[in-house]
């Protein structure tokens, strides 16, 4: 099992596994967040019921370790590709499969790396005070700044590219591989990588530059 792991296909498996599991933290995360769309009572009334749920540092705990390994492991298998072939292909053998998504995966994920960093220093890790007085009026504070909204909007567009081929690719590289299927998993990606960046692309353009919550 051990040697499984340490293999470049373990890896690429942890990879795909980690990915598809943060796509259910995105989803369930993106559900909550609509409740901004409802005003600072529903949105701060279903931020503190999470927050008083015991379970929920062990669920962080979950999600940062997610997070890491997904993010170490592909950079990593990345840079051993590199230095593999420092040239590149002359030409490449897969070169009609090749998408936007695919070729931008490493781009669009350091991308969402630094929106990650960004996101967690104003919202989880802001002084203790304003998340739990009004996390609501923090939020809708930072979304009036248009830099800070323009940025999330860029990186939902880098998700939803990220996820328009990690989606197919993850399933992919966990064995559900058929040419009658495939065709239908990537529709199914495609769908799910344009209803999560919408979705999150949806709170700062609206009070961002609609001005929602005025
Ligand atoms: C653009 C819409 C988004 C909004 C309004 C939003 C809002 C928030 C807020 C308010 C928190 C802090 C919760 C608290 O302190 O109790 C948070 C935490 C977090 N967000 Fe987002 N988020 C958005 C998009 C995203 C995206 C796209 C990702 C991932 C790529 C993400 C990843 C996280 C993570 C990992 C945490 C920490 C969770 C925890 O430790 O409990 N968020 N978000």
């Amino acid at each position: 099992m051990l040697d499984f792991l340490e293999s470049s296909i373990g890896k690429k498996v942890l990879v795909a596994l980690a990915g598809l599991l943060l796509i259910v933290f995105l989803a369930a995360h993106l559900a909550g967040n609509l409740f901004l769309f409802a005003g600072a009572g529903p949105f701060n009334h279903y931020a503190e019921a999470l927050e008083d749920n015991p379970i929920l540092p062990l669920a962080e705990a979950g999600l940062a370790a997610l997070f890491l390994i997904h993010i170490i492991l592909a950079l990593r298998a990345r840079w051993i590709n590199a230095a593999a072939r420092p040239q590149g292909y002359e030409v490449r053998a897969d070169k009609g499969a090749r998408t936007p998504g695919s070729r931008t995966m490493a781009l669009t994920g350091l991308l969402l790396l630094a929106f990650l960093v960004v996101h967690l220093k104003t919202f989880r890790l802001a002084p203790e005070e304003a998340r739990e007085t009004d996390l609501f009026k923090l939020v809708v504070d930072w979304f009036r700044n248009p830099w800070y909204s323009a940025f999330y909007v860029a990186a939902m567009l880098g998700l939803g590219l990220h996820l328009s081929h990690g989606v197919q690719s993850g399933v992919q590289t966990l064995g559900f591989n058929h040419p009658r299927w495939t065709p239908a998993v990537r529709t199914l990606g495609t769908a799910l990588a344009l209803l999560l960046a919408l979705g999150f692309m949806s709170m700062p353009i609206y009070f961002g530059f609609l001005g929602g919550a005025k």
